[in-house]
């Protein structure tokens, strides 16, 4: 990165985690691994993250199951993308991502996508774009939910300038939470580094943003209703997660969250790279990813 240049070219997916609300689902297999609908849950995270055009992604699970992931989505060329690893070996709070980060993340900015968030809707892309553009200082989001007391909590002003950010509370001032994806400026590294535990023993998320808040650089963005955000913690989030993904996929006839489409799209991989990726894999899956290669090709052919 030059001195100058404040893009987050660099993402974090945090996919450790205890899932003890998925149990026994997660007794033997790490819950970003289970499947939502027909992929498994991280290419969600890590769809989000290509849209927004990080192409150099740092993959963080508990030791138990890093090669999983490993065998799964490997050095990521065939999304166009560099994929490494590196393993949280507890539990210990989101924060944690950027120090066992830090020498992936440098001298850069970075973003962080938790390993269990989806998001879908109009404008996404553009607006995670934005964020990751020109970071200086944090950018969050703010989401209307029916249970903020699950989440941290932004309380914002009349111009939607951030007033407050709380976990968890018991007593919400608002039904705003943040999901659970965030973009940093370099200082963040340092500001996890010097964090204490909380009192329920995490490196919070919230006490990094709560930094940012008290310096005048926190911004928040929020996402309109017509964007889904789901969280797929629990049994039954985990099945609205993938019957939602499955409505929307069987009307239009695209899947969402496809790394290797967005990769096409994004110009990360050709059509000539994906249709040799594809041209063994059996499944439905495969298929729809050699179709929207041909019509890309075909578009592409017309257009020149
Ligand atoms: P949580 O939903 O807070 O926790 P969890 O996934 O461990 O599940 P449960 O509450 O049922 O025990 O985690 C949010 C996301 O962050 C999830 O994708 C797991 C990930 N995570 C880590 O990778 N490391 C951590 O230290 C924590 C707290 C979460």
């Amino acid at each position: 990165m030059s001195a100058t240049e404040s893009r987050v070219s660099k993402g974090i997916i945090l996919a450790g985690g205890s899932g003890t609300r998925m149990a026994p689902m997660t007794s033997g297999c790490n819950k970003q691994l289970l499947p939502v609908y027909d992929k498994p849950m991280v290419y969600y995270p890590l769809s989000a993250l290509m849209l927004a055009g990080i192409q150099d992604v740092l993959l963080i699970s508990s030791p138990e199951e890093i090669d999983r992931f490993s065998s799964l989505l490997g050095d990521g060329s065939q999304f166009g993308i560099q994929i490494s690893y590196e393993v949280q070996p507890r539990p210990n709070g989101l924060a944690q991502a950027f120090v066992i980060g830090s020498s992936f993340i440098g001298d850069d900015n970075v973003a962080l996508i938790l390993g269990d968030n989806i998001f879908h809707g109009n404008d996404l892309a553009t607006i995670l774009q934005r964020a990751a553009a020109n970071q200086e200082g944090a950018t969050i989001f703010a989401y209307e939910v029916r249970d903020p007391e699950r989440y941290g909590v932004i309380e914002l002003d009349e111009f939607d300038n951030p007033i407050a950010i709380v976990e968890k509370p018991i007593d919400p001032q608002t039904n705003l939470a943040v999901p659970g994806i965030y973009f940093f400026d370099n200082r963040v590294v340092s500001i996890a580094q010097s964090l204490q535990p909380s009192a329920r023993g995490e490196y919070e998320i919230t006490d990094v943003i709560e930094h940012y808040l008290q310096d005048g650089t926190l911004s928040v963005q929020r996402f309109s209703r017509g964007m889904a955000w789901l969280d797929t913690g629990t049994p039954m989030a985990l099945l609205q997660a993938g019957n939602f993904i499955a409505a929307i996929e069987q009307r239009q006839g695209l899947r969402i969250c496809c790394p290797e489409e967005i990769a096409l799209r994004m110009g990360f991989i050709t059509a000539e790279q994906l249709a040799e990726n594809t041209a063994n894999m059996k499944s439905e899956y495969g298929a729809y990813l050699r179709s929207i290669t041909k019509q890309f090709s075909n578009n592409s052919l017309a257009a020149s």
